[in-house]
């Protein structure tokens, strides 16, 4: 059971399409675990469920935080829950797998949405916003061997997000993707989608996927890809 304040993120097939690649990991009781935009905090509830021994919860939004922390008391779950911007104040922990839902909607501007819903889905005029700064921020998090679970849609990018991650030295693969309808987000701008060319017309779903970015040190220090 979950719980939600007004304006924190529904969990919707995303959610639950990396709720599914999280169980499918090997979690146990010394697993570290980062739910990063972490909402309602249903992917900590699923990691702790999962058998993860230490989870920890960060969202910028207050109601969400508050959510999270509400839902691990009614799940009777273990879950530590930060208020704060990404990384900013697990900085100097060490995670064996981050799992993040980041906003990803490609939005009309580049301009920090004011409402607390619409700062769950967009993400600037290229949906990347928060999925760049994800890419290069939470690889220093992964302990040696550590995973990062992202969810995505394909409309901005997997390929930029691979590379980056790659480019970081970790390795990363695709591990789940699925069609899904519009959401509400998606579904009030298909003009704009359309005229940006990011859609074909009449377009009403996108493909959302899962990668899973693993760290390759086996201890010292992370290999990083040479460039010729
Ligand atoms: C798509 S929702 C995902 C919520 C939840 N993880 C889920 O899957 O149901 C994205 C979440 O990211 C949070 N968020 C947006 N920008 C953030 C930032 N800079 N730092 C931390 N959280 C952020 C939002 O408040 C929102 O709760």
């Amino acid at each position: 059971m979950l719980v939600r304040l007004p304006g924190v993120y529904r969990p919707q097939r995303d959610t639950w399409l990396l709720a599914e690649a999280l169980a499918a990991r090997d979690l146990g009781p010394g697993t570290r675990v980062l739910d990063l935009c972490c909402g309602t905090g249903a992917l900590s509830v699923e990691a702790c469920a999962a058998g993860a021994g230490w989870v920890t919860a960060v969202d910028v939004s207050r109601r969400a935080a508050i959510s999270t922390w509400l839902n691990a008391k009614l799940n009777r779950r273990t879950i530590r829950v930060v208020r704060g911007d990404l990384v900013d104040a697990v900085r100097t922990l060490r995670f064996d797998v981050v799992v993040a839902n980041p906003p990803y909607a490609p939005a009309t501007d580049d301009g920090t949405p004011g409402r607390v819903l619409a700062r769950a889905w967009d993400a600037g005029v290229d949906g990347r916003a928060v999925l760049d700064r994800i890419c290069s921020e939470t690889p220093d998090l992964l302990a040696p061997g550590g995973t990062l679970l992202l969810v995505q849609s394909t409309l901005n990018g997997v390929d930029k997000t691979r590379a980056m991650l790659e480019e970081r030295g970790l390795r990363v693969d695709v591990v789940a993707s699925e069609d899904v309808p519009f959401g509400p987000a998606l579904a009030s701008r298909t003009r704009m989608l359309e005229s940006r060319e990011l859609i074909r017309p009449g377009q009403r779903t996108e493909r959302i996927a899962v990668l899973a970015a693993t760290d390759l040190r086996s201890g010292g220090t992370r290999h990083r890809p040479t460039r010729r």
